[in-house]
């Protein structure tokens, strides 16, 4: 029996790397960068399997590149805006991702995000390092309230559930749009559903929770920042072009919203002349809202799964294309 030859874009956490090692012949990408698409093109010829990131482009051309050979594509991530789904279900490829175990862990991060916001914590530490901690002030990097404000959140799936959990516990209102969402969840959590502009108008929070997709590009834009309270805050760990970075900067920059927090960032990385980096009320980290030492590991083993069932022709545990099944 030949052993199945598989691509994995990016050494993953141990367990992972172990239970992927068990069922095939791995060759494994050793940089911190991810490979350049001539690099995946070449290590697709033939595969059975790719492994990749959500920083791995995989289209048609990478599909067709393996030459027929290409039995399954694990994703470890919850997104797949990388790849062109459609292209692989045509193909009859299934692909794989690894949903619901970082629900939490990002909803734990996107609190932080809108806490940190909120009471200025990074502006703060950076004051320290500075040496520009003078005295207790009486109007010193004075914040917003969060306990009993109103969180707006754009995208009501697991994720935005979450946020809604934790919202509860600091007695705050909370608002949602989603046009897809099953009220059953809403009305538990006391979640109120407004459209788009009414969540932007009454919130003190907004947290976006939607897949990036062709609706959701520039979905929070010039015209939907202007909605925003002046105290608002923006928090984004979605994905980074569901906001247009231009029009977040001039709002953040005339002070038409109070700040924002965002784990994502529209291009990836951030370049350094980016003038979003210039700002104070923007505080930027690096796309790490799942990274915690369990979660990761789970989705690495998750993504170890899809890759096993899809070798062995079964279907997938986590399928983003079930159709390629009938
Ligand atoms: C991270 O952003 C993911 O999609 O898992």
């Amino acid at each position: 029996m030949t052993i199945p030859r598989v691509f994995v874009t990016r050494i993953l956490p141990e367990k992972g790397m172990q239970l992927i090692h068990q069922v095939c012949e791995a060759e494994v990408w050793p940089d911190e960068l991810p490979p350049p698409y001539e690099i995946l093109l070449e290590k697709a010829r033939g595969a059975a399997c790719l492994v990749s990131l959500l920083t791995d482009r995989i289209d048609a051309g990478l599909m067709d590149a393996a030459g027929g050979t290409l039995k399954v594509i694990s994703q470890m991530a919850v997104g797949y805006d990388n790849i062109d789904v459609v292209a692989a279900t045509a193909r009859g490829i299934p692909v794989g991702n690894t949903p619901g175990v970082l629900t939490e862990a990002t909803a734990d991060f996107a609190f932080t995000l809108l806490m940190a916001a909120a009471r200025r914590v990074v502006e703060g530490e950076r004051s320290v390092m500075a040496g520009a901690w003078k005295t207790w002030g009486p109007t010193l990097l004075m914040g917003y309230d969060v306990h009993g404000a109103t969180l707006g959140l754009v995208g009501f799936g697991r994720i935005g559930q979450a946020m809604a959990r934790r919202a509860g516990g600091l007695g705050m209102r909370i608002l949602y749009h989603d046009l897809a969402a099953d009220p059953g969840p809403a009305q538990q959590l006391g979640a109120q559903s407004r459209s788009l502009e009414g969540l932007l108008a009454e919130s003190d929070f907004v947290s976006l929770h939607v897949p990036l997709t062709p609706e959701t590009q520039y979905l929070i834009g010039e015209r939907q920042l202007r909605k925003m309270k002046p105290s608002a805050i923006l928090i984004n760990t979605s994905r980074g072009p569901v906001v247009d970075p231009l029009a977040l900067y001039d709002a953040l920059r005339q002070r038409t919203i109070a700040a924002a927090a965002l784990d994502v960032t529209d291009p990836e990385p951030i370049q350094l002349d980016d003038p979003l980096l210039s700002l104070e009320n923007c505080l930027i980290v690096p796309h790490i809202a799942s990274s915690n030492h369990a979660t990761r590991t789970r989705m690495a083993t998750m993504t170890a799964d899809n890759l096993s069932a899809g070798l062995r022709g079964e279907r997938l545990p986590n399928c983003v294309n079930p159709e390629v099944y009938r």
